[in-house]
């Protein structure tokens, strides 16, 4: 495995690999890796001649400078992760090899047509500008055949193929389901930021999930998104951001069980200062 950190570095290697008639699987990551990235890559090895994974805390996607300084790092324990889970080439540029100052001030515009009014485009102003802006920059550098994207992200993953059909990637962008641990807790890299009391109190909102997928139809989707808010936040410190239920499709709310056949529910808690995100599918 090679770790390149230059754009010209990256360049070179894609030639060599494309000239060879290889194909190319793409993991981009900000890092700090988990069992739910480690699922994405081994994908990835499975099904590309080479398998290339990006590690990038992108400042573009951060609104908030705090979280963007505290995002976990650790490009060594990255490394060992992805060169034991079959990995060719990691990219692991700096800053300045990506963006010049310009592109850091002004959001990169995108028409979203509407994928962002909801849920984290309300709440993170901007974010979805800052990953379409480096994931296509990634794109156009790595030039993947194939590229994975968890589903716990579930509107960056309708976001990323939105994208890639509208600037025309020759990309098949490959979703993979979320991975848990052991207590149902989704794997994030910002559980590194809990406290191990906090990871157990975290599980509680899995649990929340899962139960209301036994009774979901059984009362109004007004009613249910109540109902789970109330449920999760009965764990201090755990505070729901929003709890959304949507066409998987649109990612519009829906009103009515029958007014969609493809129905997820969304949310975001903080438990204590960390931001988690999660889903489910009812229908
Ligand atoms: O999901 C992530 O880790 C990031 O949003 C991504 C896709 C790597 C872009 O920075």
């Amino acid at each position: 495995m090679i770790i390149l950190k230059t754009q010209n570095a990256i360049i070179e290697q894609i030639i060599e690999v494309k000239s060879a008639g290889k194909t190319i699987g793409f993991v981009p990551t900000m890092g700090a890796l988990h069992q739910g990235h480690l699922a994405l890559v081994k994908k990835c090895v499975a099904e590309n001649d080479v398998a290339i994974v990006s590690i990038f805390v992108n400042p573009t996607q951060f609104n908030n400078a705090d979280d963007l300084a505290c995002y976990p790092r650790n490009l060594d324990a990255d490394a060992a992760l992805l060169e034991n889970a079959g990995c060719k080439i990691v990219f692991a540029p700096n800053v300045n090899e990506i963006y010049n100052e310009q592109e850091i001030k002004k959001p990169f515009e995108f028409d979203f047509q509407g994928l962002d009014t909801v849920m984290e485009g309300v709440f993170r102003p901007n974010h979805f500008n800052g990953v379409v802006q480096i994931v296509s920059k990634l794109f156009l550098l790595v030039q993947p055949d194939r590229a994975y994207f968890g589903e716990k992200d579930f509107q960056q993953l309708a976001i990323i193929r939105l994208m890639t059909k509208t600037l025309n990637f020759p990309v098949k962008i490959v979703g993979c389901p979320i991975i848990r641990e052991e207590s149902g807790l989704a794997f994030s890299s910002r559980n590194a930021l809990l406290t191990e009391k906090e990871r157990e109190i975290a599980a509680h909102i899995y649990a929340v999930l899962t139960e209301s997928k036994t009774f979901f139809n059984h009362t109004s989707v007004e009613e249910l998104k109540s109902c789970v808010t109330a449920a999760i936040e009965r764990k201090e410190p755990l505070k729901v951001e929003y709890f959304e239920i949507i066409d998987g499709n649109t990612l519009q709310n829906i009103e009515k069980w029958e007014n969609s056949d493809y129905i997820i529910g969304c949310l975001t808690v903080y438990c204590g200062k960390v931001r988690l995100i999660d889903n489910i599918k009812y229908v």
